[in-house]
């Protein structure tokens, strides 16, 4: 199989994959799953749409031995919902090639699974938290979660020598309050915090403009208590941008996709549960890999198919956003279909 690096019609070279192996989460956060929508008459995937674990790795290798990916992460819904994920987790890091194995989780299940995730592979955990009070905690969650609980999730992730990221989803009037007591909990550790714009994902979280609190908001409240300035990004492409305190080595990191967006650098596919490959986060639909997969296509029919999608990909939302919102609203997959 050769090995050679695709290029979308913008110049971008597909470098990370996404993958979603599960549609189905322990949460209901407000801006990604509201419980009204996502309740128990609410269709998630059956069974048999949903990718096994030897499809995810056959086509997780084809796009590290075919693509040249080396850095993997895994999302959900909640990836922990899944039954015997450390299985997969064990199978892909037995992949040639694969450098990085991450996981995107809300940390409820985490304090349980943590070390054999570590032994099976994972390398970096990035946990959703939104607020360190305990009464919004737990409203925002939908589930009445406390704080404690994913705390003890990072406090073993660290334990068990994950490298850990924090995201926390800032909405006006959510949470937009509790963007420095944030700092202030994780400044002095070697935890790193990013902050994420409240997105316009999917057709369910009623996404307003207002609800907005831009890069430039986030980064001036941090700054006022705890000075801050750029620094470089670790890699061409990064999502974040960095900042550094000036009063010690730490960094928080800022998601700016509404304010400032990072589309010319987007290097990123995603494959959903269902065994679609997502070329944008907020793009109608996917592109079916499962079906040409369980029709028994070889690995150069499949490396093909993924070719011609990337190839043909002119993908740039956050960049255009602003021409759509007057408009009549585009369909969308919802975020716990890919996983951010
Ligand atoms: P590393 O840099 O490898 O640590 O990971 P990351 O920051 O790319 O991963 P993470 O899943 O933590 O991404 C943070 C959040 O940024 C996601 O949950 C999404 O909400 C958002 N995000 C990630 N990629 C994109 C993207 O391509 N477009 C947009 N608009 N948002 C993104
Ligand atoms: N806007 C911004 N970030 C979101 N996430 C989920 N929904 C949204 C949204 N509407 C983030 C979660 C988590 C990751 C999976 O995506 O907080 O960190
Ligand atoms: Fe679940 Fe994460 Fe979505 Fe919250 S943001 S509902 S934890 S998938
Ligand atoms: Fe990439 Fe789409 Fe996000 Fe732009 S909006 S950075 S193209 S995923």
């Amino acid at each position: 199989m050769a090995n050679k690096r695709f290029y979308d019609q913008l110049g971008r070279p597909l470098r990370d994959l996404r993958i979603s192996v599960t549609d189905r989460c322990n949460f209901r956060c407000s801006y990604c799953m509201p419980s009204e929508i996502f309740d128990k008459d609410f269709m998630f995937l059956p069974r048999n749409e949903v990718l096994s674990f030897e499809e995810i790795t056959k086509l997780a290798t084809l796009f590290v031995e075919g693509a040249g990916i080396e850095k993997i992460r895994i999302t959900g819904g909640e990836p922990l919902v899944r039954k015997d994920l450390v299985k997969l987790i064990r199978m892909l890091s037995k992949i040639e090639g694969i450098k990085d194995i991450a996981m995107t989780t809300n940390g409820a299940l985490l304090k349980k699974h943590a070390l054999e995730l570590k032994d099976a592979g994972l390398q970096r955990v990035t946990i959703s938290l939104d607020s360190l009070n305990d009464e919004r905690f737990r409203k925002i969650n939908g589930r009445n979660v406390g704080v404690d609980q994913i705390l003890e999730g990072i406090e073993a992730a660290k334990n068990v020598g994950l490298q850990v990221k924090i995201n926390m989803v800032v909405q006006r009037g959510l949470n937009h309050e509790d963007i420095v007591p944030m700092v202030r909990y994780f400044k002095d550790t070697d935890i790193i915090l990013r902050f994420i714009e409240f997105m316009d994902v999917g057709n369910s979280n009623g996404w307003k403009l207002d609800q907005v609190v831009s890069k430039k908001e986030i980064f001036d409240r941090i700054n006022k208590e705890f000075p801050i300035e750029p620094i470089k990004p670790n890699y061409e492409g990064e999502v974040a941008t960095r900042f550094g305190f000036k009063d010690n080595d730490n960094e928080i990191g800022i998601i700016s996709s509404v304010t400032d967006a990072f589309c010319s650098n987007c290097q990123r596919a995603r494959l959903s549960a269902d065994g679609k490959l997502v070329t944008c986060l907020f793009a109608s639909e996917g592109h079916d890999l499962r079906d040409l997969l369980r029709s028994g296509a070889s690995d150069d029919q499949l490396l093909e198919r993924i070719a011609s999608i990337w190839t043909a990909r002119t993908d740039r939302y956050s960049e255009e956003r602003l021409l759509h919102t007057d408009k009549k609203q585009i369909r969308k997959i919802e975020m716990s279909h890919i996983g951010g």
